[in-house]
């Protein structure tokens, strides 16, 4: 199995959603034997902000020329796209930045959602063009946006599901860790809810006992 894992956290080693993503990414492994792992840390190395020549090769209705495709951003938009095409399954770990995504994984968006190469527009609505692969999703937030006691909208998950459908992935598993800057048995509880979570999804394997 070939996993991507995305992740954009500012606050390295201390983060909840890059610690919880890194267990879903763990538990992947223990269910394929030989899989294999990209990482991203579109923080620590954000994607640069689209440019001209890919914002006017996405105005036009054409295909990019060559020429446009080995300029600037589009040639990142191509390796991105790539990263996300050979991945039997993503994984993402993100915090909810002011009520969405961080501006990190929102530039990994613009480059990876592209009119005529990872979508179509059809009279229907936009078609994908990748195939449909697990896409799994920690979300860290400071308070709660999920259930009783929400206090504040979600501009992230009907944005991701919207996002990842445009491009034709469709199976998402959200594993929500709120209230995570109210104290520590707030976050103990969001860690046992994320993990109650992630064992019922993907279970553990069974333990394989010499012979
Ligand atoms: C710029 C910024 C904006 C934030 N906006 C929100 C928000 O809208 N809602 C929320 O519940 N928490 C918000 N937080 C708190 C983070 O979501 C919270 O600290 C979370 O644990 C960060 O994820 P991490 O532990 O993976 O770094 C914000 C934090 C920062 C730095």
């Amino acid at each position: 199995m070939k996993i991507l894992h995305l992740h954009c956290s500012p606050r390295g080693a201390d983060s909840h959603s890059l610690r919880f993503s890194q267990q879903i990414v763990a538990r992947l492994m223990a269910r394929s034997s030989g899989a294999r792992v990209t990482a991203r840390d579109l923080a620590g190395l954000p994607p640069a902000h689209v440019d001209s020549v890919y914002a006017h090769a996405l105005a036009g209705s054409r295909m990019p020329t060559a020429e446009d495709s080995n300029a600037g951003a589009l040639v990142l938009s191509e390796t991105l796209i790539r990263e996300v095409e050979n991945a039997d399954a993503v994984v993402i770990g993100t915090p909810m930045h002011n009520y969405t995504v961080p501006s990190s994984l929102k530039a990994w968006i613009d480059h990876v959602l592209r009119i005529h190469r990872s979508f179509v527009p059809t009279p229907e609505g936009k078609r994908g063009l990748l195939h449909d692969r697990p896409v799994f999703i920690a979300v860290a937030s400071g308070g709660r946006y999920l259930g009783d006691g929400a206090r504040q909208p979600d501009f992230l998950t009907p944005y991701l599901k919207a996002v990842f459908e445009t491009i034709g992935l469709r199976s998402l598993h959200f594993f929500p860790l709120q209230s995570l800057v109210m104290g520590d048995d707030a976050v103990g509880a969001a860690w046992r809810h994320a993990s109650a979570l992630l064992d019922a999804q993907l279970p553990m394997p069974p333990a394989v006992v010499p012979a």
